[in-house]
């Protein structure tokens, strides 16, 4: 055990210097209350006095007390003999004797004193802290606490025992609240016009922790701003914390494309219709077969409200009239809905138009199929004839086609026009169907009227 002199409580306030020798009558002890002795030159041999009650010392222990039997009784707790038991006050060590007596050199036979009792240094914890009553001292009371986000786990507090020790065990704090996250309501998206997608867009969803204020989040499903096709979408995120608490959200995207009832092909017609044919914004063109014109309006687009624009047009029967006066009356009837193939000849005997009449008869149901009307002109005046298969045009009628066309009676020719009543292509010869077909396919007809060409062939097989 260390002694440490400098903290010696156990009192001699004096030394006698005398003590033991024995110069008879050299010297004066006084019995006052301080044991202070005046040192004289001759020295005095006390007699080992029982009686005498101070023959040591007052004794003190500071913080800690003493129980003191004398040989003489109660009152004589520093004379000779007396033996003294000491204990140090509660939260006090005893370090050195634990029992002293009075002996005959007026010394009391050891010392001691008593030391505040302390533990050991608290260490930190993660994500708490503590405060302590009496800092580390014996009996002061350490509370714990955990920073936000965090709880305590194990003993809230811990005292420092008399032994020195700390109570209980060193708590921890740990994180148990997950984090919050909240996703965007869930949503539901027309396709756009003319389209099977939606592009659908939405904020991403933040999340908040008590603990941790760095999160990462995770997506699962397609991100904010993707293109959608119809369908029903969960779209799911999830966030851990540190400690891996985890927190999750979900909402939906639903596309629906918005459709009109599918229309149906008019009769004697067809239809083209852009995008998935009755999508919302799609669009529908009506054509009409062969020999048919349509009567209302040609395109019909599907709406919103998921009904169709305009009324549905008809395919009739195209009505070609002949008695009329003029050319221009005649050409109108045609415009933008048939091509004209003019055929002149001198005469009904003249050996090309005979030639190509055969043709042209056999030819007839590809000619229908490209929309082609044939015109005859035939003869010299006043027996000049023009007609439409059976029907018979005016003569102004004739006269004004020869004219404006610029089509001679002096030998057999044709001429070919569009739907715009265009002069496209002339011949002075008999042509065959396949030559007059593969002019008309390559330089005549639309992209659809090509397709739906292929689709009616076989029907002049
Ligand atoms: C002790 O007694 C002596 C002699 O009577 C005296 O001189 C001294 O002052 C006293 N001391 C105290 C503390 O009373
Ligand atoms: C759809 O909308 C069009 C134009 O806005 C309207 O003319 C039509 O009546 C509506 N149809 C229905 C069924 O609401």
């Amino acid at each position: 055990m260390k002694k440490f002199p400098a903290l010696v409580i156990l009192e001699f306030s004096a030394i006698y210097h005398a003590f033991g020798l024995n110069h008879e009558g050299s010297g004066t002890i006084y019995p006052n209350s301080s044991n202070e002795v005046e040192h004289e030159e001759t020295y005095y041999t006390p007699e080992l006095d029982y009686k005498y009650p101070n023959w040591c010392q007052t004794l003190k222990l500071h913080n800690g007390h003493m129980t003191c039997s004398s040989p003489r009784g109660g009152n004589y707790r520093n004379s000779l003999g007396t033996r003294c038991t000491l204990a140090c006050n509660r939260g006090y060590k005893l370090l050195g004797r634990t029992s002293v007596q009075c002996m005959n050199n007026r010394r009391w036979s050891g010392t001691a004193y008593c030391r505040m009792v302390r533990c050991h240094v608290l260490p930190h914890i993660q994500h708490g802290t503590y405060s302590c009553s009496k800092s580390f001292s014996v009996y002061s009371r350490c509370d714990y606490s955990c920073f936000q986000g965090y709880q305590i786990e194990r003993d809230r507090y811990r005292i420092c025992q008399e032994g020195g020790s700390w109570s209980g065990a060193e708590p921890t704090c740990t994180d148990y609240d997950p984090p919050k996250l909240k996703c965007p309501l869930s949503r539901v998206k027309f396709a756009e016009p003319g389209k099977l997608t939606a592009t659908v867009s939405w904020d991403r969803p933040t999340a908040t922790d008590t603990a941790d204020t760095s999160l990462q989040i995770l997506r699962n499903g397609p991100e904010s701003g993707s293109e959608f096709s119809e369908g029903l979408y969960v779209i799911r995120y999830k966030v851990y914390d540190q400690a891996r608490n985890m927190a999750t959200c979900k909402f939906t995207v639903q596309v629906e494309v918005r459709r009109c009832p599918v229309l149906k092909a008019p009769l004697h017609g067809y239809m083209s219709c852009s995008s998935d044919g009755n999508n919302y914004g799609a669009s529908c063109e009506y054509h009409c077969d062969a020999g048919y014109e349509r009567s209302g309006i040609s395109t019909r687009i599907c709406l919103f409200n998921r009904s169709w624009s305009d009324e549905a047009p008809e395919c009739i029967v195209m009505q070609i009239k002949t008695d009329i006066q003029s050319v221009g009356a005649l050409l109108d009837q045609f415009y933008e809905k048939r091509r004209l193939l003019i055929v002149s000849t001198p005469s009904a005997s003249d050996q090309h138009y005979k030639l190509q009449s055969d043709m042209l008869q056999s030819a007839a149901c590809g000619l229908d199929l490209r929309h082609v009307t044939v015109i005859e002109l035939i003869g010299f005046p006043p027996r000049e004839v023009g007609r439409i298969k059976e029907q018979f045009l005016d003569t102004e009628v004739i006269d004004g086609l020869r004219q404006a066309l610029q089509i001679t009676r002096s030998y057999f020719n044709m001429v070919l026009l569009d739907e715009l009543g265009a002069d496209r292509e002339r011949f002075i010869n008999p042509t065959t169907s396949d030559e007059l077909y593969t002019y008309i396919d390559e330089y005549l007809l639309t992209e659809e009227e090509r397709e739906r060409l292929q689709l009616n062939k076989e029907h002049c097989d």
